[in-house]
């Protein structure tokens, strides 16, 4: 019995093509486009919710900077990650990261869960010269964000571009955000409102200089929320539930 004619496949390239191309298309919708339709992709988690304005300036300095050139932020489950640097990271704890900052280096330690790890003082000494505070640190220092005061000017732009790829920011949290990010940094502000459109934002001066707005307030910032936002001790995946 001839197999349906396969010379004749074998023999034409074009048709070849596009048989193998209908195959291939098969198998990826398969895998592929139940993940469109399935809820869970995401597992929604209590406690995750945007970045503060200051905190995503802090973000953007990190990325401008290039730190996820040496520091994943990304905690595997495995067991020396976890020993090491606390509850694995969950997928909801970076879905309004753009882009995200997982990486695939670890020249430095995973930063995932670095907040509230050290004080602000160590982080602003480390970041001016991380050989005072680890003698045997490779990290290049970076004194000048201390010098450098924060641009402002486009920070409610900032929201809204993360709102153009889906990050939930009320129109509230757009309207008030040079506001709400001058605020955070300002022991002394009013920050009533603040706190209610950012639940768990820490309001303090974050660089030890409360007469300016800086870059290093934006980082420290940013650094001492990673991995903060969501309960831990009372968090127990879906997966086991079921
Ligand atoms: C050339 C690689 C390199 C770059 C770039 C780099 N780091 Fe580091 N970082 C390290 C190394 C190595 C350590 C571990 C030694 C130390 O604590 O200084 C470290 C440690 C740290 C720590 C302490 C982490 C812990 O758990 O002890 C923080 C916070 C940190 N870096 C933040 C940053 C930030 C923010 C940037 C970007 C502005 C940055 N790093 C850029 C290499 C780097």
């Amino acid at each position: 019995m001839s197999v349906i004619n396969h010379g004749k496949i074998e023999r034409n390239v074009t048709l070849l093509l596009v048989l193998s191309l209908l195959v291939v298309s098969i198998g990826g919708i398969v895998e592929i486009a139940p993940l469109f339709w399935m809820q869970n992709t995401i597992e929604k988690v209590e406690g995750v919710r945007p970045y503060t304005p200051l905190e995503l300036m802090g973000r953007n300095i990190y990325v401008r900077e290039g730190c996820y050139g040496c520091h994943s932020q990304m905690i595997r489950p495995f067991r020396d990650e976890v020993e090491r640097y606390g509850h694995y990271s969950l997928a909801a704890e970076s879905m309004y990261d753009h882009p995200f900052q997982w990486g695939s280096k670890r020249t430095g330690p995973d930063l995932a869960r670095v907040g509230g790890r050290y004080s602000d003082e160590w982080h602003v000494q480390h970041m001016k010269d991380p050989r005072a505070v680890v003698p045997e640190s490779i990290m290049p220092p970076y004194a000048f964000l201390a010098d450098r005061d924060l641009d402002l000017r486009r920070i409610a732009e900032h929201l809204k571009a993360n709102r153009t790829v889906g990050v939930p920011y009320t129109p509230a949290q757009i309207d008030n955000a040079a506001a709400d990010l001058a605020a955070q940094a300002d022991p002394e502000a009013d920050v009533d409102g603040f706190r209610q459109r950012y639940a768990k934002a820490q309001v303090r001066d974050f660089d030890g200089d409360p007469q300016r707005l800086t870059e290093m307030d934006a980082m420290v910032a940013y650094l001492q929320m990673l991995g903060t936002l969501v309960d831990l001790d009372g968090y127990v995946a879906a997966d086991n539930e079921r």
